[in-house]
């Protein structure tokens, strides 16, 4: 198995994401923090809480950071709705937060395992670019870091940034230039890991309660993309599971294709804070510091989602 430490902003994909990394069987994850940013500090923790007492799991869940290191928090609540999950209501957790914060309870995680950890980030990077400045002696301990974030191209929070980096480009880039290896799901990619009609009819009919429950907030958050002004008009025909795309590739790194870039994240420019440069022509000089994905096989990464579905 591989042991994981997931720091999420639930958020409905980012609950898709904790779905697929609670069940899979190669995945074993040890700690959950929670990184404002889809919605508050204090409702993406009580997301987290009730989503995976919901699935019957029980996983140590540390509170993050409640602002972005130097800006204000801006949130996603038009795409993700005032609870961060959609129209759902999920029924009170079977257990509590921890009372470590995040940073203490990776940095205790990161330096009791055996062998190096694996982060999965699928928000904005506030707690993993703290804790990489505050703690730079655990890099050793972490294995790569997988993260949901950023654009080589268009963004979709403005023309060039995405809205994970957008929040925090501070932290992005002490994240980035770090010296851990990175993998990075940009857009690019997470454009193409999408449900189509199909795909959520099989969900609706398939009548379980779960089902049920995720198409309905699948349904919200299809709902939201389609009419964001941000994004392109075929987006109304399907639901982008941009963070699945982070432990899918986790799980299984074929379903993807990539290349090792270096990247910055801009954080003083004028029209393009938070953009993800990724120097694909290869003139800044720098070493590559990211492999930077930008395919993925759609059916393959469906197949994998759905497999979970059904225990
Ligand atoms: C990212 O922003 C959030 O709204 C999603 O959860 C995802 O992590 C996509 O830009
Ligand atoms: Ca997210």
């Amino acid at each position: 198995k591989t042991p994981v430490i997931i720091d999420c902003d639930p958020g409905i994909d980012d609950v898709m994401m904790l779905l697929l990394a609670l069940r899979h069987e190669s995945i074993d994850v040890k700690l959950i923090t929670t990184s404002a940013g889809n919605q508050t500090q204090d409702k993406v923790v009580d997301n987290a809480l009730r989503f995976v007492s919901y699935i019957g799991e029980e996983v140590e869940i540390a509170r993050g950071l409640d602002k972005p290191m130097l800006r204000d928090l801006v949130i996603a609540d038009h795409i993700h709705g005032e609870t961060g999950i959609g129209g759902v209501e999920l029924p009170d957790p079977d257990f509590e937060v921890s009372d470590r914060t995040a940073i203490e309870a990776m940095v205790s995680v990161l330096n009791e395992a055996s062998e190096p950890i694996t982060i999965v980030a699928t928000g904005p990077l506030t707690n993993v670019g703290a804790l990489l400045l505050a703690h730079p002696e655990v890099k050793p301990k972490i294995k790569q870091i997988v993260l949901m974030g950023g654009a080589a191209r268009g963004g979709n929070v403005t023309p060039k940034a995405e809205f994970n980096m957008f929040v925090d480009p501070e932290a992005a880039e002490i994240v980035m230039q770090s010296g851990v290896p990175v993998v990075k799901c940009g857009l690019d990619v997470t454009h193409q890991a999408y449900l189509d009609q199909m795909d959520l009819r099989l969900l609706k009919v398939s009548g379980t309660e779960l089902s049920e429950t995720l198409y309905e907030m699948l349904a919200f958050y299809k709902d939201a993309q389609a009419t964001s002004p941000f994004l392109e008009p075929y987006h109304a025909e399907v639901v982008r599971l941009h963070d699945l795309c982070a432990i899918a590739y986790v799980i299984d790194p074929s379903l993807f294709k990539g290349d090792d870039y270096f990247v910055t994240v801009e954080s003083s420019g004028a029209y393009t804070t938070g953009a993800t440069v990724v120097d694909h022509l290869r003139t800044l000089g720098e070493e590559p510091n990211a492999h930077v994905l930008h395919s993925v096989d759609r059916k393959r990464f469906v197949e994998l989602f759905y497999s979970v579905l059904e225990e």
